[in-house]
């Protein structure tokens, strides 16, 4: 790893340089690199990047210097869901990286998605995250020798992935639960939009409150960081409502039981949802079948 350089050295280079008009190309190529990787490090140094948009728009991009700099910054413990036990990681709180990013703290309700680069994006509501307990995790305190030093990682979650640069964890009693707390791990982007602006044809046609709605509900806070409908969501699983609806080329009984606990039908890498009741699987089975009566191919679109 290359240290940073200070600025004195690089332009008495740079002069040295200037004053040896009679060396090789190659020696001048040679030079370009040395400067190329100087302010390669000096990146480096900042650290990997946390974007922040509003409505589609970069309004920021904050280098993990910036946010240590910013924010309080601390030893944590949490009740890991993805490493099954206690973690212990060096964080600063979400709220803190949120103003700092958005420029301002986001209203009570209004959606945020939260993107990993995985292809993992959780729609999440502002309201959660407001939690004094929620945090933006930057390295593994038991493999990083301090909040300074390069971070560390241990591989993550059945599929054993890194989970950095940023991993939002929760400290809270209660708040363990990735279905109910966002817990993305390589989380790259946050974005404070409207569901709506962002997934148009994930809304269903129904009545406030009627089955499909509350299916709805459902769908956005337990899958949609997963799946898509209509080619808007997640990409981790398949799109569930284009070409075919789950519920045109499934048996609805085999998708409620697939839902409580897909390891029974195959080595899954979706979750079982076992906590999900019967007239929640009613309420996602509602909704499915008034979005199979809405289907937009995203490609067919001019
Ligand atoms: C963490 C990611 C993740 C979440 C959350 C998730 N799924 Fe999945 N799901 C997958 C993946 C990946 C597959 C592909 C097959 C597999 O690995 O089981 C899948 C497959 C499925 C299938 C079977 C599709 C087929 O044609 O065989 C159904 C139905 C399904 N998911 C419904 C849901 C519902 C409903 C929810 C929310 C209650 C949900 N999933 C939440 C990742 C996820």
């Amino acid at each position: 790893m290359l240290s940073r350089v200070p600025g004195g050295a690089v332009s008495r280079a740079v002069l040295s340089f200037l004053h040896a008009p009679s060396r090789s190309l190659f020696c001048a190529i040679a030079w370009l690199a040395a400067l190329l990787l100087l302010a390669g490090s000096t990146l480096a140094a900042a650290g990997p990047e946390l974007r922040f948009l509003r409505a589609g728009t970069e309004v920021n991009r904050l280098p993990l210097s910036a946010l240590r700099e910013a924010c309080p910054v601390e030893r944590i413990a949490v009740d890991d869901p993805f490493y099954g036990r206690r973690k212990s990681f060096y964080a600063l709180p979400a709220s803190c990286a949120l103003e700092l990013g958005l420029g301002a703290l986001p209203a009570p309700g209004q959606n945020l998605f939260l993107r990993a680069a995985d292809g993992y994006v959780r729609p999440t509501s502002f309201d959660d995250l407001r939690a004094a307990s929620a945090w933006i995790a930057f390295a593994d305190a038991d493999l990083t020798p301090s909040p300074e030093a390069e971070p560390q990682w241990e591989p993550i979650d059945r599929r054993q992935v890194d989970p950095g640069p940023f991993y939002m964890v929760w400290g809270g009693a209660g708040q363990s639960d990735p279905h109910r707390y966002p817990w993305p791990y390589q989380l790259i982007e946050i974005e404070l939009a409207p569901l709506e602006l962002e997934y148009p044809h994930v809304v269903p046609d129904a009545a406030p409150g009627s089955p499909a709605d509350r299916g709805f509900a459902l769908f956005r806070r337990e899958c949609i960081a997963c799946h898509a409908i209509n080619g808007e969501g997640g990409k981790v699983g398949p799109d569930l409502n284009v070409p075919q609806s789950i519920v045109e080329y499934r048996p609805v009984e085999q998708i409620r039981a697939y839902i409580l606990d897909p390891a029974s039908f195959r080595f899954s890498s979706m979750p079982s949802h076992r906590h999900l009741k019967e007239e929640d699987l009613d309420a996602l089975i509602a909704y499915f079948r008034a979005m199979a009566r809405r289907k937009y191919i995203p490609r067919a679109d001019p």
